[in-house]
């Protein structure tokens, strides 16, 4: 089977756009990175692109000003000169609308650092910490008109520790992060993720029988 052919956009650091890379180097993976796109010249993630041999693009949509169709349409040219099959949103930090979004629809993911439907939005580890929640997460999933909305096709959950800073539990979730982006675009990818509702039914996922408990129980 064609790699399917994958558009990644960012607007800050990109660790998250690099652990995609990194996973699409394998061969077995069944997708490709084609392009990098930035809406900001300076997001560091481009340089990271770059050294990696991706094709990259800026988008800045302070070029665009009052004019998110114009914006759209830049972005939406930009991904179809790489002839993209499927778009990534990594730490992207502008809100698409629902033409463009509807255009893509169940083939643009986002990665959530939250465990979703809980702490949508911005500042989420600061969040979690101020509502006492013993376990905090991140998620993957596919974008609809509603932000941070639509089904889940892959979750990680972290503890909340005593003592935690909202640094300190970023970190803890980001390096779940990378773990679930390039699972969910493997799911993806390989045609293993249909939706039942708002609901993603995984194609040869084994069930999950185990609970996780935080404090754990003593034994
Ligand atoms: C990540 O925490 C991601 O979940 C959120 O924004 C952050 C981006 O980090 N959407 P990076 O640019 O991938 O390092």
């Amino acid at each position: 089977m064609p790699r399917k052919r994958v558009a990644i956009l960012i607007s800050g650091r990109g660790s998250n756009m690099s652990a995609l890379i990194e996973a699409a180097k394998e061969q077995s993976f069944p997708a490709e990175i084609v392009v990098v796109i930035a809406n900001r010249p300076d997001a560091g993630g481009l340089v990271s692109a770059r050294a990696a041999g991706i094709a990259t693009a800026v988008v800045d949509h302070t070029a665009f000003a009052k004019d998110r169709e114009g914006f759209e349409r830049a972005l939406q040219a930009a991904i179809e000169a790489h002839a993209a099959d499927i778009v990534c949103l990594a730490g992207f930090m502008r809100l698409l609308t629902p033409s463009f979004v509807n255009r893509w629809q169940g083939r643009l993911i986002n990665i959530h650092p939250a465990l979703l439907p809980a702490f949508k939005g911005l500042d989420t580890h600061e969040h979690a910490l101020k509502s006492g929640t013993r376990i905090h997460g991140a998620s993957v999933h596919f974008v609809v008109p509603e932000m941070d909305s639509g089904p889940i096709i892959a979750q990680a959950a972290v503890p909340v520790l005593d003592g935690d800073t909202p640094a300190a539990l970023a970190a803890r979730v980001l390096a779940v992060e990378h773990r679930i982006y390039p699972l969910a675009l493997r799911l993806l990818a390989e045609g293993r993720v249909r939706t039942v509702g708002n609901r993603c039914v995984i194609d040869g996922a084994p069930g999950a029988d185990n609970t996780l408990l935080n404090p754990p129980e003593k034994t």
